[in-house]
């Protein structure tokens, strides 16, 4: 009868749309194999970082951190941290007795678009007109504070207190930048202001602060995770593997940067058999592996609609491994691939809009909402409709697909990527079984509904002679920069 082929026609032409949106989706679901190989190729990215040959697309700065903290840090800090957007400002007191016995202050501003963008000098005044309002709102302005830096863009430091910009990350493109020490534009933006003083005492990445805010409370924390607006780890190197360090040592030997030993602190894990077999002497080394790839190394398994995305960043043929697992860019490949389904007539009854067109409509907030299982269709729909997308029931049901697969792959990358860092370490201590903690921060950990998930299970399943876990940080960031900060000031008045 009539009725039933046209039944038929319906359910055909819904298999056939479903078919070719797995088609398109197909590239972002990475093999076991696949996976190996990242881990595979992040390793070997790792080792030829640490050599000194030049540069290479992980960067493996060292960040003159020797050791994680022991609780006895003391006194009061100013932490800055400019990170993506924001600018926070915190005041941070550690106090004698209990260990977590941490008290924080903070301000948090927005650092508009054109300071992102405009020149250094502008973008350095505007940090410094933030400290000023901070201090005002503290009624510290005359109290001389030590601070530390959080800046989460790779420096090539040569001290804690020194820290040279390699590149911009994450949007970030002020002129006169790159190049210089980013903590000599900050004091002469403070000193232009002439109104306050800082002793600003140490540069912090921001993963090295997240691993030691989250070592406070777990001494097994020695590696620092953070999936963000940016992607990137860092974790406790021997210092005998890291030649940079090594060759400038040899050099000025006697220098006051050579590091002393480390006090072996008991992380009071059974059948590791770190204290015996560990070096005396270590330092965190930000490895900066969002470069990964910048040398065609994952060109295997980049998409076209990555290929997109990254063309269109302002650093293109850049950070190609932080463009597939971070926060500012999963939402631009999602709306790449609406795009292409659209173009093909098969999402959003085929009519490309100019919303579609927009940059940035994506954020991490509403992936997160839209994959949330807590929601029902209905309400991705209104999501859509919300960021200015007429979508049938069908359209929901395949842009939540999309996003899916996007954000999958890469909680799955990051986790190929942790479980090369776990297994370099285990190898590095000649162990067989390593207990081991992650100090994690970022938007994408945190707010996102399976991120977290896929990313522990992935790294359980490539890395499976470790034991990770995975710890979120508490104001990570700062409250880290204030604890080295306290150890580098220690060390210097001594
Ligand atoms: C970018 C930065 C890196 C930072 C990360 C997370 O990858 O280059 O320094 O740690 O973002 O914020």
């Amino acid at each position: 009868s009539k009725g039933a082929a046209l039944v038929t026609a319906v359910a055909q032409r819904l298999a056939s749309r479903k078919r070719q949106v797995d088609e398109t989706l197909a590239p972002f679901k990475l093999s076991q194999e696949q996976l190996q190989l990242v881990k595979a190729t992040m390793r070997a990215g790792l080792e030829a970082g640490l050599k000194n040959k030049g540069p290479s697309a992980v960067k493996m700065l060292p960040s003159y951190v020797y050791h994680t903290p022991d609780g006895t840090e003391r006194g009061k800090y100013l932490a800055l941290d400019l990170g993506g957007t924001n600018f926070r400002a915190m005041l941070v007191k550690f106090k004698k007795g209990l260990q977590n016995n941490t008290r924080l202050y903070h301000k948090i501003y927005t650092v508009p678009l054109e300071i992102m963008q405009g020149t250094g000098e502008e973008l350095f005044d505007h940090l410094a007109q933030y400290v000023s309002d901070f201090l005002d709102y503290m009624g510290m302005k005359k109290a001389h504070l030590p601070a530390g830096f959080t800046f989460s863009f790779p420096c090539e430091q040569t001290a804690i207190d020194t820290g040279i910009l390699v590149s911009w990350t994450k949007g970030f493109k002020a002129t006169d930048c790159e190049g210089h020490d980013v903590v000599n534009l900050l004091r002469e933006a403070i000193k232009r202001r002439n109104e306050y003083d800082l002793d600003i005492v140490a540069v912090v990445n921001d993963t090295v602060g997240t691993m030691m805010s989250c070592a406070y409370e777990d001494p097994q924390c020695e590696v620092g995770l953070i999936a963000g607006t940016g992607s990137n780890a860092c974790y406790m190197e021997e210092l005998k593997n890291i030649e940079k360090i090594r060759q400038k040592k040899q050099k000025t030997e006697g220098d006051e940067e050579t590091p002393e030993a480390v006090e072996d602190k008991d992380d009071g894990s059974k059948g590791d058999k770190k204290a015996e077999t560990s070096e005396t002497s270590k330092m965190c080394i930000n490895t900066e592996w969002g470069g990964l790839g910048d040398d065609g190394s994952l060109d295997d398994i980049i998409t076209p609609f990555d290929a997109e995305v990254d063309h269109n960043s302002v650093n293109p043929g850049k950070q190609r491994f932080e463009k597939l697992t971070s926060g500012m860019y999963l939402g631009e490949i999602v709306r790449e691939v609406l795009l292409d389904l659209t173009r093909g007539g098969l999402l959003f009854r085929g009519r490309v809009t100019e919303t579609l067109k927009t940059p940035g409509i994506f954020q991490t907030k509403y992936l997160s909402q839209i994959e949330s299982d807590r929601l029902a269709l209905l309400q991705v729909r209104s999501i859509l409709q919300h960021l200015g997308l007429d979508s049938t029931c069908d359209d929901s049901i395949i842009v939540k697909e999309v996003c899916g697969a996007v954000s999958r792959r890469a909680a799955e990358l990051c986790g190929a990527g942790m479980a090369a860092v776990v297994d370099k370490i285990r190898e590095n201590r000649g162990l067989d079984h390593l207990n081991i903690t992650v100090g994690v921060d970022g938007a994408l950990y945190k707010l996102h509904p399976h991120f977290s998930g896929v990313l522990q299970e992935t790294t359980r399943v490539l890395a499976p002679q470790c034991n990770v876990t995975f710890l979120p940080s508490e104001e990570g960031s700062g409250k880290g920069a204030a604890l080295i900060t306290a150890v580098a000031r220690q060390k210097r008045d001594r």
